[in-house]
């Protein structure tokens, strides 16, 4: 089964709880909670006393983005805060070895995530220790950008290396992700797709959830 993971980047945070429950309510597994520092990206978001609270309100897998610089910092802070898995940038680490068995030391699921222009072939050397990759397509920072297309080439190139190693990672894509693109993104070995305003803008949020689902699964 693949998944669609709501970010909550393009929710109404003032009636967060809300918009939660209905994603959850029609049977989400995957919450996508971004984290952005004014520094790896230009976009200040949510930190580890929010993911905290949230915690409070639902069971759903909290997959926790962080696009913030010195990310080995806060590993502890975010696991304890409730993150499940969390997902850090390629680009934001020199010793992207460490920073990934920390978060396993944390008893937490490792995800690294690479921008549109960093190539695959550059986690060749961590693939079997990391429990996510994650595809960004679009330069992270913002909701609503557009999907760049040459992304689905990396995407090829990402299934490829997975399948080579001898882990089972899952393959996430993150950015850009909607109602029309969905048709020909579901054909490829992707097991999350975040989806932000397509999901949470415009019209009702549990069906825009279930025609995503659909999409992906049918
Ligand atoms: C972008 C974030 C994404 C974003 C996706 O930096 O990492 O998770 O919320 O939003 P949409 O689906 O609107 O592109
Ligand atoms: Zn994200």
């Amino acid at each position: 089964m693949k998944f669609i993971a709501p970010s909550i980047l393009s929710s109404d945070l003032s009636n967060i709880y809300e918009q939660i429950r209905e994603v959850e309510e029609t049977g989400c597994k995957y919450l996508h909670i971004d984290v952005m520092d004014g520094h790896f990206v230009r976009n200040i978001t949510i930190g580890p006393p929010y993911i905290k609270s949230l915690r409070k309100h639902s069971d759903m897998i909290f997959d926790v983005h962080l696009m913030i610089e010195n990310p080995e910092k806060y590993i502890d802070d975010f696991s304890e805060a409730g993150a499940d898995i969390i997902t850090v940038h390629q680009e934001a680490s020199p010793h992207l070895h460490r920073l990934v068995q920390k978060i396993k030391d944390n008893n937490k699921m490792a995800g690294v995530s690479l921008n549109p222009s960093t190539p695959v072939d550059s986690l060749k050397n961590i693939i079997d220790d990391i429990d996510l990759l994650l595809i960004m397509s679009v330069n992270p920072g913002f909701g609503g950008q557009k999907f760049i297309n040459s992304m689905e080439k990396k995407v090829l190139e990402a299934s490829k290396m997975i399948e080579n190693s001898s882990k089972n990672i899952l393959l996430e894509i993150d950015g850009g992700i909607n109602k029309e693109n969905i048709h020909y993104l579901n054909k490829y070995d992707i097991d999350i797709y975040v989806s932000g305003s397509a999901v949470f803008k415009n019209g009702n949020i549990k069906e825009n959830y279930k025609y995503l689902m659909d999409s992906v699964n049918g």
